[in-house]
This record gives structure tokens, C-alpha cells and sequence, in this order.
């Protein structure tokens, strides 16, 4: 399923935490890949790579300028659904959106979502009518989304594996850690100051 998550007005500084930790939601739970606009942030992008590197999978990170551009190239091949408390309700329209083949890109907020995103969206989602957090409504929209399956998701390439354990914590080393190793799947680049 192409499922992409694209994260609005990203601040650094002030969302580098909560960003970042969408984006690894996103990436744990099956999505393919994110975007995010607002202000370009090349140490939550590394962050993200290194999470990649070291735990697998294909997971891509794009910074996009102009988030309506995005929004508006996405509606020409896919859907679009934004999550909001003030949309459906997850379980009402969760079924219809499944049963959609096309690419779907999910929409989330920050500080203020522009008025505009309810209108271009095909589905706006509530996960409960109650304010919460972009981490949360994602986790739990791709939960539903998926029916439970990320949560058994292999991710190919890994460096490290962990072996779960009832007490204690066992991580396997599969391969030695290049820092000149560029996953091979991936859009992130190592950050360049240059
Ligand atoms: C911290 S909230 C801020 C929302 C902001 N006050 C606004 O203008 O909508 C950030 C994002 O979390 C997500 N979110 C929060 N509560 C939600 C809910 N109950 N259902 C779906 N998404 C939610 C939305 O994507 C929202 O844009």
C-alpha cells in the first residue's frame, strides 16, 4: 500500500521532538515515506536517516516548500486524507478508505492548519472528537488502517535487530556500522553543511 504522511509547518526548535517522533511513528507503522513543510530541518533529517541506517526498511524524508503544490500533486494520482478532531470519525470511514486502491497521503497539523487543508482533502478524519497530538492520531489511524498488521512489519536491511525479551534488553549486530553507508533504499542523505 504507497502510504505517505506529510507533516505541516514544522518549527525547528520548537517541534524537533515531536516531529521527529511522527516521523519514526510513521515510518514503525507502515507507512512508506514523509514529507514535511514549514522550516527546513537538516538535524531532525538526520535523526530520521540514522534511525533508517541502523533499523531498515524503506522509509523516505522530503522537504517540501510548498505544502499545497504537494497536496494538489498527490490529488491528482491518490487520496487525501487529513486528520483532525473535527473530521469522521476513524471507525466510520476507515472501512471506505481502506477499501481504496489509490496512493493515499495522510495530512497532519502543527501549531495552526490552514482552512484550505479541510477543503482539499477527500476525508477529513477525526481519532475522537478530543484535541490530542499529531503522534498519537497517525499511530492510531495507520493501527486501524493497517488492522494491526504493521505491527509484525519486517524491515529489510536491517543493522539491528532487537530479540524480545520478558525481562531485559538483547539486540543483535547483523553487520558492523559504516558511517559512510548510505541506506540503500533511502531518499535521506547524510546532511551536508556545505
Ligand atoms: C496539537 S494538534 C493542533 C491542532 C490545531 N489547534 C489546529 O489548528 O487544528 C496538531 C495535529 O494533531 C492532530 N490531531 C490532534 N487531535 C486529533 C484528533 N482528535 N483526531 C485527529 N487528529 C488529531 C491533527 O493533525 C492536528 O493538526
Amino acid at each position: 500500500m504507497s502510504l505517505y504522511v506529510l507533516r505541516l509547518g514544522h518549527r525547528p526548535h520548537r517541534d524537533e521532538r515531536v516531529t521527529t517522533h511522527l516521523m519514526l511513528a510513521a515510518r514503525a507503522f507502515g507507512a512508506s515515506g514523509a514529507y514535511y513543510s514549514g522550516v527546513r530541518d537538516p538535524s531532525m533529517e538526520d535523526s530520521i536517516r540514522k534511525v533508517c541506517e541502523d533499523w531498515g526498511g524503506r522509509f523516505t524524508l522530503e522537504y517540501v516548500s510548498d505544502w499545497r503544490r504537494t497536496v494538489k500533486a498527490w490529488k491528482e494520482r491518490g487520496k487525501v486524507i487529513h486528520l483532525t478532531m473535527y473530521g469522521l470519525p476513524l471507525t466510520d470511514v476507515v472501512p471506505l478508505i481502506r477499501a481504496e486502491p489509490a496512493p493515499k497521503l495522510i495530512v497532519v497539523g502543527g501549531a495552526k492548519v490552514p482552512g484550505e487543508v479541510f477543503k482539499l482533502a477527500d476525508w477529513n478524519v477525526s481519532v475522537t472528537s478530543q484535541p490530542h497530538s499529531e503522534v498519537s492520531a497517525l499511530a492510531v489511524f495507520l493501527h486501524e488502517l493497517h488492522e494491526g498488521k504493521e505491527l509484525s512489519l519486517a524491515h529489510e536491511g536491517a543493522r539491528l535487530r532487537i530479540v524480545p525479551q520478558a525481562k531485559g534488553k538483547r539486540v543483535e549486530n547483523l553487520r558492523p556500522k559504516d558511517p559512510n553507508r548510505v541506506f540503500p533504499h533511502s531518499k535521506l542523505k547524510p546532511h551536508s553543511s556545505s
